[in-house]
């Protein structure tokens, strides 16, 4: 390890140091064992205290503060690890030997390479798209690469036919409209590849972050950049995205950042995720849903919004009378509060001292820095006490990002760079005993009604 890398790990030590006494002690941890089905549990608005299903993927316990996958702390993991092995992780259930890691790096590596679902993507107005909409739209293509047809249709996809001189085209004459040409493919035409198994969950962990780099390149203004095959994936990323080599700190802290966000239990986009999965739809259909619920505000989204926050309250001294006015309008001040953390969110643990530590030499964003410190300690003094509301994971990681020089727009799409690692494994491991969802709701409205026809005046309605 670089030897600037060692007091990032020194931070990371630190503060699981800090975390271990407040949240080791006390009983032991509830739902971490094997249930007997059906299962009863209390269950609360929003599925409030639902359990979907058993997985020995990642645990969450919210009283503590812990975050593990596969059995390992999510500590140890920030401190020794790399994005590679921690996905290699989710989905395999191990940590890969050094054989197997080299032979996945090799496989990312050959997955980031997206020429046709690249040129696809930029034929749509990226730089005028929601980042995530964008995001989404690239994965979708990258499926339509992955299955070689339009499964609705039945038609194979243009871009896979074998090259050749327009003119020799045959053309056929369909019942109804334009004369089509007749294309050679190569794998002929109907074949599609599987869009369920472990090949298409590393196509879409290293893919995602391709597309969300040449998003921000595109809407820049620059041109998507060749993947570097000699970077891992957190260095490659950034490569891509911002177009020079990350110093070892930078690839060190991105790296660290994507561990932090690769799962966490059964949140929005990952339920999201599975819902469609379970009706055998595939995984790209999937990975899509995800990436749609995890745009919103109240859960990967607060990252961007949390920059907004702080530029809005603009000096540290205004912090107080900004929150004072935000809770006298019941407004949720963004990357606070969470629905399983009623202790510090392990993340922003992490996250706080490491966005310290780079505004140190940051002149632009150390400002914004300072404003977020006095405001987690006002929120925490107050909402923590009442509440229990803590920072979570996006409220330092923002400003992390923007000290790699990485726009706000992005910050939601980096998130699901790595969550797609949960999401796949996550969704591989509940289909090996998959029962589609279908929860009930509880029907609230009237019965016995008769139909008044359109033109009868007691009809009424709106
Ligand atoms: N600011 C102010 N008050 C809050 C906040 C907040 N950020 N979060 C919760 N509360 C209050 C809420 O008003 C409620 O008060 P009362 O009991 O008086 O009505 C109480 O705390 C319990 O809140 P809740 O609505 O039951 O919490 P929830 O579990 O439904 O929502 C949450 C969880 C994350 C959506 C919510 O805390 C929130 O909106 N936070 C801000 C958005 C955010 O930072 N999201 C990122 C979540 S973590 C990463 C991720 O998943 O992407």
């Amino acid at each position: 390890m670089h030897d600037d890398c060692k007091e990032i790990t020194e931070l990371i030590l630190k503060a699981a140091e800090a975390a271990h006494p407040e949240t080791d002690g006390g009983a032991e941890p509830p739902y971490a064992q094997a249930v007997e089905w059906p299962v009863s549990c209390t269950v609360g608005p929003g599925l409030e205290g639902a359990i979907a299903c058993e997985s020995s993927v990642g645990y969450v316990n919210g009283s503590k503060g812990w975050l593990i996958y596969r059995g390992y702390d999510i500590f140890d993991l920030c401190a020794n690890s790399s994005f590679e092995e921690v996905s290699y992780l989710l989905l395999h259930g191990s940590l890969p030997t050094a054989q197997g890691l080299d032979a996945y790096k090799r496989k990312l590596v050959s997955y980031r390479h997206l020429p046709h679902t690249m040129r696809m993507l930029m034929g749509f107005p990226l730089e005028e798209m929601n980042t995530m909409a964008a995001l989404r739209l690239g994965t979708l293509m990258m499926r339509q690469k992955q299955t070689f047809r339009d499964e609705e249709y039945g038609r194979p996809d243009v871009s896979d036919a074998i090259g050749s001189d327009e003119d020799s085209i045959p053309m056929e004459i369909p019942p109804y409209g334009e004369p089509q040409a007749i294309y050679e493919f190569r794998d002929g035409p109907g074949q599609a590849r599987d869009a369920t198994g472990l090949e298409s969950c590393y196509h879409l962990i290293s893919g995602v972050a391709t597309i969300a780099a040449a998003i921000a390149r595109i809407r820049q203004g620059k041109l998507p950049l060749e993947p570097d095959p000699e970077l891992g994936h957190a260095a490659n990323f950034l490569y891509m995205l911002t177009g020079r080599r990350p110093t070892p700190v930078e690839e060190r802290v991105m790296d660290v950042a994507l561990i932090l966000h690769a799962d966490h239990g059964m949140n929005a986009s990952t339920f999201a995720c599975m819902v469609v999965a379970s009706t055998l739809s595939d995984i790209y259909f999937s990975v899509g849903s995800g990436i749609g619920a995890l745009s919103g505000p109240l859960h990967g989204g607060a990252n961007e919004q949390v920059l907004k926050t702080l530029h809005t309250i603009g000096d540290p001294k205004r912090v107080k009378e900004w929150l004072n006015n935000a809770r006298a309008k019941g407004q949720r001040v963004m990357g606070f509060g969470h629905r399983v953390y009623k202790a510090y969110d392990p993340r922003a643990r992490v996250l706080g001292p490491l966005a310290r530590h780079l505004t140190c030499s940051n002149k632009e964003v150390l400002p914004l820095f300072e404003i977020a410190e006095a405001l987690e300690s006002e929120v925490v003094s107050t909402l923590g006490k009442e509440k229990k509301i803590f920072p979570n994971v996006d409220f330092f990681s923002g400003l992390v990002y923007s000290c790699m020089g990485i726009p706000a727009e992005l910050f939601t799409p980096v998130f699901a760079v790595s969550r797609v690692s949960g999401w796949t494994a996550r969704v591989l491991e509940y289909l090996e005993n998959n029962r589609i969802f279908r929860p009930r709701a509880m029907y609230i409205g009237p019965f016995g009604k008769k139909y008044v026809p359109l033109d009868d005046p007691s009809r009424g309605g709106k």
